[in-house]
């Protein structure tokens, strides 16, 4: 097993990032509730706790408070931020209650470098959010570090490796609090070098065989990075016990289903079935306006197809999933910690349960990114690797009001050009999500030298992080000027292009 940092959380917005953090560190970290017992940490093999940041104050009656048994497991702890508090609080500190949180830059000054501050500068930009503060340290403990507000902005007791720091080292704004962690990994904890993506591949690799010996496995292709990172991986782990199901529901971007029929079929060699269904589809949709109703009727209808494949596809004995570690983490809600909002929109529901299938998710450890450095390693090309998401329901929601079969032509045709004006002038790698959507408006405008009185194409370009949040992206207007005067010249049944402007929140990335 892999040496394990566990990161216990206690509800900050920041606790993913920390355990980020460490696997850039190429060490492999964990989130757990924050009330995991001892016995589970010292089972699993955890060679260092960190306790993570969290909106609460150790005087509320709701306070999470951890088994005080991980104070005794002889294994390094480190507190961030609430962490130091609760480590005032349980091991016989003094916290002080306050009324205003400390929020935004603040200056560290280091008293003795002792591990923790190893190699680093005497004075550090730290970036603080906190309420309470420690003001009265717990027996063995001395202090390292002050910050203006606090003399106790950094502790340590050597002797039990526990250590306390009030600022937030996993954020861009703490200077050099990736090395805050590396010395707490490497010189603390004695870890090693163990977590990286070539060693994820081979162990789970050897993992996936053990599992399914010589069973079959059914993947839904859908395209996407996830997806495809997962068949990639099962592909090489057991080779033709692998099909993969791609389920064409009329609805896809123009040239989709000959590029993924060519990569996987005749590039990977997998056992690729492509279904047909998009008749089918499309008479459901037939004068759906309502976009909640159009995903529902989207997402019943490719539960029935998949399932219908399977007749013709024979037996199988597992459903392969590319479900992510940020859709497992059970994340603790309190405050508003937004990772314990993350949508869940991206996995099809009750699907196993129903095919009395068993679950195969290969990728459910990893983070996001860390799933595109695995699908490099495999030799994914860059367009599969590092493509914008799309939605399940595909074009269904990007075309507004009712769904036609000559709506969706105009939409895949724009849409065609802004991705190539997109990948031509290097945007698309720099922009979260660049798409078209349909509207359903008719207008007059003038192409060439005639009169037109036709449809309206909005664009929709925006950056993000993670999907909470999103900006329009101000693109350079020639590029503009050229993707509208492209769309409005080459698109039959096109007279006007319009941008969105709206961020997110509150509006959403995709118009629907
Ligand atoms: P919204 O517009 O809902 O979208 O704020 C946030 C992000 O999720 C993508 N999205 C989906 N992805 N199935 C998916 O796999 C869906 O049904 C779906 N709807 C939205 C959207 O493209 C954006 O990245």
């Amino acid at each position: 097993m892999a040496q394990t940092i566990a990161v216990l959380d206690f509800g900050s917005q920041y606790t993913q990032v920390i355990a980020r953090r460490i696997r850039e560190c190429q060490v492999y970290s964990k989130i757990y509730h924050y009330a995991t017992p001892a016995e589970t940490l010292r089972a699993e093999g955890v060679i260092g706790i960190i306790l993570s940041g969290g909106p609460s104050s150790v005087f509320s009656p709701q306070a999470p408070i951890p088994d005080r048994g991980i104070f005794e497991l002889g294994v390094p702890v480190l507190g961030v931020c609430y962490g130091i508090q609760l480590m005032g609080h349980l091991l016989d500190g003094r916290v002080s209650k306050s009324t205003h949180r400390e929020y935004g830059h603040g200056t560290l000054r280091v008293k003795t470098p002792g591990r923790l501050f190893a190699g680093l500068p005497k004075k550090l930009r730290v970036w603080n959010s906190h309420g309470d503060r420690l003001i009265k340290l717990p027996p063995g403990f001395k202090a390292i570090g002050t910050t203006e507000n606090s003399e106790y902005a950094a502790i340590e007791d050597r002797r039990r490796n526990f250590y306390g720091i009030q600022f937030h080292p996993e954020v861009f704004h703490t200077e050099r609090g990736v090395e805050v962690y590396k010395n707490f990994l490497f010189g603390v904890c004695g870890a090693k070098y163990s977590w990286t993506m070539r060693s994820f591949i081979d162990h789970t690799v050897a993992d996936i065989r053990r599992t399914v010996g010589k069973q079959h496995v059914l993947l839904g292709l859908s395209g996407g990075v996830d997806s495809s990172v997962a068949a990639a991986l099962i592909h090489k782990a057991i080779g033709k016990q692998l099909t993969c199901v791609f389920v064409d529901n009329g609805l896809l971007r123009q040239g989709e289903r000959a590029y993924v029929e060519s990569l996987y079929g005749r590039h990977f060699h997998i056992d690729l079935r492509v279904v047909d269904a998009s008749a089918l589809f499309l008479r459901r949709l037939k004068g759906v306006t309502e976009p909640e109703t159009k995903r529902k009727i989207i997402g019943r209808t490719f539960v029935e197809v998949f399932e219908k494949s399977l007749k013709s596809i024979g037996h199988a004995d597992f459903l392969a999933q590319g479900t992510l570690y940020p859709d497992v983490i059970e994340s603790v809600a309190i405050g508003n910690n937004p990772a314990a909002l993350i949508k869940t929109h991206h996995n099809v529901g009750g699907l196993p349960a129903r095919m009395k299938l068993k679950l195969l998710e290969p990728l459910r450890e990893l983070f996001k990114d860390e799933v595109r450095l695995v699908g490099e390693k495999l030799g994914l090309p860059r367009e599969v690797v590092w493509r914008q998401p799309f939605p399940g329901p595909g074009l269904g929601v990007r075309v507004m009001g009712a769904i036609e079969p000559d709506r969706l032509e105009i939409l895949r045709q724009a849409d065609a050009i802004l991705q190539e004006e997109m990948m031509t002038s290097g945007w698309y790698w720099k922009v979260w999500q660049s798409f078209c959507v349909f509207l359903p408006v008719k207008s007059v405008g003038v192409v060439g030298d005639e009169r037109n009185y036709a449809w309206v194409i909005g664009l929709r370009i925006v950056e993000s992080r993670d999907a909470m949040t999103a900006d329009w992206t101000r693109l350079p207007y020639e590029l503009l000027q050229k993707i509208s005067s492209r769309i409005t010249n080459e698109v039959r049944g096109v007279s006007r292009v319009v941008l969105d402007i709206s961020s997110k929140p509150p509006a959403t990335i995709e118009w629907e």
